[in-house]
């Protein structure tokens, strides 16, 4: 798919028209959520060992800066931010076709974690690209907290896990994000989905296959089935090489208890 056509899936207007009522102009009470993944031919989206792993290509890292440069909002699971120790930029040619949209030169980086142990050492916060926003539980550690304030802004439930779809809430309400690029990983996203909220899968199929029972799929290791079957929509293919990129629309079920 070109980068225009692309951008036409998530731009801010075809955006609010997705998530708008018929015939209302109330605003989305959260932005469209787009998750872009690679997996191998098997399902997998890891080794076994969690390892930072390079089974794609360089159409498909840049495919991956693409979808991050469409965004107001990056986000990221705890996990895949400390495994893969990424600083989620994008690249100078995307940063300057932001500002010519009058955007900011990079998304906003968000990062969720129950736990709050996020190291202040990692790469995302040696890069002052774009704010970082923190969404945690008051289980982060006070140390933690007083690093990272440095860094990032910190939001802290008092519950025993972030509510996703009250973060999601916050992003479109006090930061005025109206397109997030979900990067997982596995667990993020199936956490996302479970409630509901994600609108777009964007999966690249890598020509190898991990095999292993321990090495987690798109929906990561748990063994329970999704609680409903989610339907996807096919509504883009491209092969570039050896590579298959496909863009689904997620349908949603009749509003669901979350
Ligand atoms: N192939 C791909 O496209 C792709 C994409 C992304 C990642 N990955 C790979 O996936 C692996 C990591 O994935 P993962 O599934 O183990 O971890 P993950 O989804 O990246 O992160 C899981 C962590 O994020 C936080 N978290 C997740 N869901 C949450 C929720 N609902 N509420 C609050 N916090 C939540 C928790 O952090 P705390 O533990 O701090 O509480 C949780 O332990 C890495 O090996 C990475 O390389 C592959």
């Amino acid at each position: 798919m070109g980068s225009a056509k692309r951008n036409k899936n998530v731009s801010g207007s075809s955006v609010s028209r997705q998530l708008r009522r018929k015939g209302s102009s109330r605003i989305p009470s959260r932005p469209f959520v787009v998750a872009t993944f690679a997996m191998t031919v098997d399902g997998k989206t890891t080794t076994r060992n969690f390892t930072p792993v390079d089974f794609t290509s360089r159409e498909d890292k840049l495919h991956l800066f693409r979808q991050r440069a469409l965004a107001d909002a990056v986000l990221i699971g705890h996990t895949s931010l400390k495994r893969d120790n990424v600083r989620l930029g994008i690249p100078s040619e995307l940063q300057k076709a932001r500002r010519k949209h009058r955007q900011t030169p990079a998304p906003i980086r968000v990062v969720v974690s129950d736990k709050g142990r996020i190291d202040n050492r990692l790469n995302i916060f040696q890069s002052d690209i774009s704010p970082i926003i923190i969404f945690s539980t008051r289980r982060m550690p006070r140390k933690y907290r007083q690093a990272l304030r440095e860094k990032a802004t910190i939001h802290l439930t008092r519950a025993q896990h972030v509510n996703l779809a009250a973060m999601l809430g916050t992003l479109r309400g006090k930061y005025k994000v109206r397109t997030v690029a979900c990067e997982g990983g596995p667990t993020l996203f199936r956490a996302l989905l479970e409630r509901g909220l994600v609108d777009q899968l964007n999966l690249t199929i890598a020509p190898h296959m991990f095999g292993g029972a321990n090495a987690p799929t798109l929906t990561g290791l748990s063994k329970e089935f999704l609680p409903d079957s989610v339907h996807c929509s096919l509504i883009d293919m491209r092969v570039v090489g050896e590579e298959c990129f496909l863009t689904y629309r997620i349908k949603h079920a009749r509003r669901r208890s979350k």
